[in-house]
């Protein structure tokens, strides 16, 4: 049953890296926690639940329009909407260039349309890019299919840009969700809500192992190139998250957030292969 009196903020991708530690991190509210598979979710829950952490879960695919509306009114029969964490996505390793278009671009797009209806003063959606999002250039041949992923053509169109590699899709994606973020800023902050999107570097997480596993010395000379020496921690995206859900995040919006040890200044054409 609703009670009012409880924020409420909806994790995406909650069983993941990334989404775990913001739950953790967000034990202040009470979280819906959304993923991929029921079981996946389930088992999340009973890891929140040992650390007692007040949340319900959720299982949706993000591609699917239908299910994240859902997704929405369920979140809405939780208590105050407070906002959204959508960390759900997938890197190149999936090999499959359709599907990170579908998940990392389509999907956002859906999470940030789905819930523009429950969007409230002092409410804010969190989407996720990447450093990788920083490295592909304004271009007007592109921004307009990635400002519109919807688009019957849009995916058709963007391949033509990613010769065949579901990597270079990523970071075009990524680029996308950055510029989505920026287009939905004015009619959130109509709502008094806000709209931000965070762009990790490389993070310890399940999707950051598996790129390791498949390309160990790219990984290791990326590593040695950021300036703060270290990978990331699921923790330093976390805690970036719950400061823009607060107040003292009140007059960011319609921006991207860095979080990368400072790889971005390393990163040129010269000194990463694709
Ligand atoms: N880890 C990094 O190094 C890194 C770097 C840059 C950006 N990011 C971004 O941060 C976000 C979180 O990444 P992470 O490292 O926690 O990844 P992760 O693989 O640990 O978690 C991603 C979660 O998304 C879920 N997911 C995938 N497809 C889905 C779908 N169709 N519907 C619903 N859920 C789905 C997965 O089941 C998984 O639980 C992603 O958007 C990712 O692109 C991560």
């Amino acid at each position: 049953m609703k009670d009012t009196n409880k924020k409420v903020i909806t994790i995406t991708g909650g069983a993941g890296g990334i989404g775990m530690a913001c739950a953790k991190a967000l034990s202040d509210y009470r979280l819906v926690i959304t993923d991929y598979s029921r079981q996946a979710v389930d088992k999340t829950l009973d890891a929140l639940s040992a650390l007692q952490i007040d949340a319900v879960g959720f299982a949706c695919d993000i591609t699917d329009e239908q299910a994240v509306n859902r997704l929405k009114d369920f979140t809405a029969e939780q208590g105050q909407f407070m906002g959204v964490v959508h960390t759900a996505g997938v890197s190149g390793t999936v090999r499959d260039p359709e599907k990170v278009f579908k998940i990392d671009l389509l999907g956002t797009d859906l999470i940030a349309d789905a819930f523009f209806s429950l969007a409230q003063a002092g409410s804010v959606i969190i989407l996720f890019s990447s450093m990788m999002g920083h490295t592909i250039p304004s271009d007007e041949a592109y921004d307009e299919t990635l400002r519109h992923p919807k688009g019957k053509n849009a995916y058709k169109q963007l391949a033509l840009f990613i010769g065949g590699s579901s990597d270079r899709m990523y970071d075009f994606a990524k680029r996308g969700v950055q510029l989505i973020c920026r287009d939905n800023a004015m009619r959130y902050g109509q709502k008094g809500a806000r709209i931000v999107s965070v762009s990790p570097g490389i993070i310890m997480t399940p999707m950051a192992q598996k790129a390791a596993e498949e390309h160990p010395e790219r990984m290791q000379r990326m590593k040695e190139m950021t300036p703060l020496r270290r990978n990331g921690q699921p923790e330093d995206i976390a805690d970036v998250v719950k400061f823009l859900l607060s107040k003292d995040a009140r007059f960011i919006t319609g921006t991207d957030i860095l979080v990368d040890g400072g790889m971005l200044t390393q990163l040129t054409k010269n000194n990463l292969e694709k």
